[in-house]
């Protein structure tokens, strides 16, 4: 049986005029909408109390497990508005299902889909108003939803939490990036890795976005935009950016993705794999060599490289800097990388044919 969720809309909503100020320029995890669900899980009564209620702080007690233990996982997905007006969500049984996997790694209950789905339906439903304008001001502009579950029960001992709080907020949200589409530039970190054989890579989990920020201080003070992660047991293999896959587009046609185990299984990267395949591009999902890359960029061959994410769409790669080198790439967005940007934000806002019946 699906959760009942009550909603007790709140008393202080932001004004229509706030509210159409915040969305001509959002920005990304800046402000947030006026309500958040919430519902609570124990091992006695499973999910309980599904609400829908006033955003606002919670109240934690210091022993909370999650702020010691990181028992956390959560997701990013978006709810777009097509020109008649109508909104609509991305995939998000797939999200549903990333989740639960995520769940099953950090010893977390499963939320079933249904009621996942539920819930960020229930949050876009209260929060409509905040789901920017078609068309406005970047022109995609959307509704970025957080879903996210924790370890809430006050204990000290390590073992899975015998409280859990699934939770979902929302924020709108223009470019990831403050420059707009233009190639990003890396740095390829030697130092650290983010995952190893067994460990957390797959999960979306925080402490994988807590452990990539040391290396991404290490790139901004190279002048980079982003850091490269590499395969912990070699350190000969790419794997993702702090929180982006990568794709590999070459002269020939060809298109590579690193393949999945210890990287982050992300929703817009399957989508291209489907995407691109349509478009004539089979994309090869294999283990991919960080001599592959400079080689391939600096011969030729390789004349795209692109990162992909829920909150950073499809982005263009440039130069690829590490300590002692770099490896020159574009310095505009490529043509490939744009056509298949534009036939995936096309579906996103209606404007191309959803074949894949990928919107909700
Ligand atoms: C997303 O693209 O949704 C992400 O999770 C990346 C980042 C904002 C954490």
């Amino acid at each position: 049986m699906p959760l009942e969720i009550t909603t007790t809309p709140t008393t202080t909503p932001r004004s229509d005029a706030e509210v159409a100020e915040i969305l001509t320029a959002p920005g990304f995890g800046t402000y947030f909408t006026d309500h958040m669900y919430v519902v609570e899980w124990t091992p006695e009564r499973g999910w309980h109390d599904a609400r829908v209620e006033a955003y606002g702080p919670l109240s934690l007690d210091p022993a909370t497990a999650v702020l010691h233990y990181a028992q956390e996982i959560f997701e990013g997905m978006k709810a777009y508005r097509h020109e008649d007006g109508s909104v609509w969500t991305f995939r998000a049984e797939e999200n549903a299902r990333r989740m639960a996997t995520s769940s099953g790694r950090l010893a977390l209950p499963v939320l079933p889909e249904e009621d996942f789905l539920a819930a960020v339906d229930a949050l876009v439903a209260a929060d409509e108003r905040w789901v920017p304008p078609y068309g406005g001001s970047s022109g995609e502009a959307s509704l970025y939803l957080r879903p996210f579950m924790f370890a809430s029960e006050a204990f000290l001992g390590v073992r899975p939490s015998q409280h859990v709080t699934f939770m979902v907020i929302a924020s709108p949200a223009g470019a990831y990036f403050k420059g707009g589409i233009k190639p990003l530039s890396l740095w390829l970190t030697e130092e650290y890795t983010r995952a190893g054989r067994g460990g957390m890579g797959a999960a979306k989990t925080g402490g994988n976005y807590a452990s990539s920020l040391v290396a991404q201080q290490e790139a901004s003070a190279h002048g980079c935009d982003q850091v490269v992660f590499l395969d912990g047991a070699e350190g000969k293999y790419v794997e993702e950016l702090g929180g982006m896959n990568l794709y590999f587009l070459y002269a020939d046609g060809r298109i590579v993705t690193p393949a999945l185990g210890t990287i982050l299984e992300g929703i817009t990267r399957s989508a291209i794999i489907e995407l691109a395949g349509k478009m004539g591009h089979p994309v090869e999902e294999r283990p991919f060599g960080i001599d592959e890359w400079r080689e391939g960029v600096a011969s030729g061959e390789i004349t795209e490289v692109f990162a992909c994410g829920t909150a950073a769409v499809v982005t263009p790669v440039g130069t690829l800097h590490w300590d002692g080198g770099s490896v020159e790439g574009a310095t505009e967005p490529g043509e490939l990388t744009m056509a298949i940007r534009e036939q995936l934000v096309g579906i996103q806002f209606g404007r191309v044919d959803d074949t894949f019946g990928w919107m909700r």
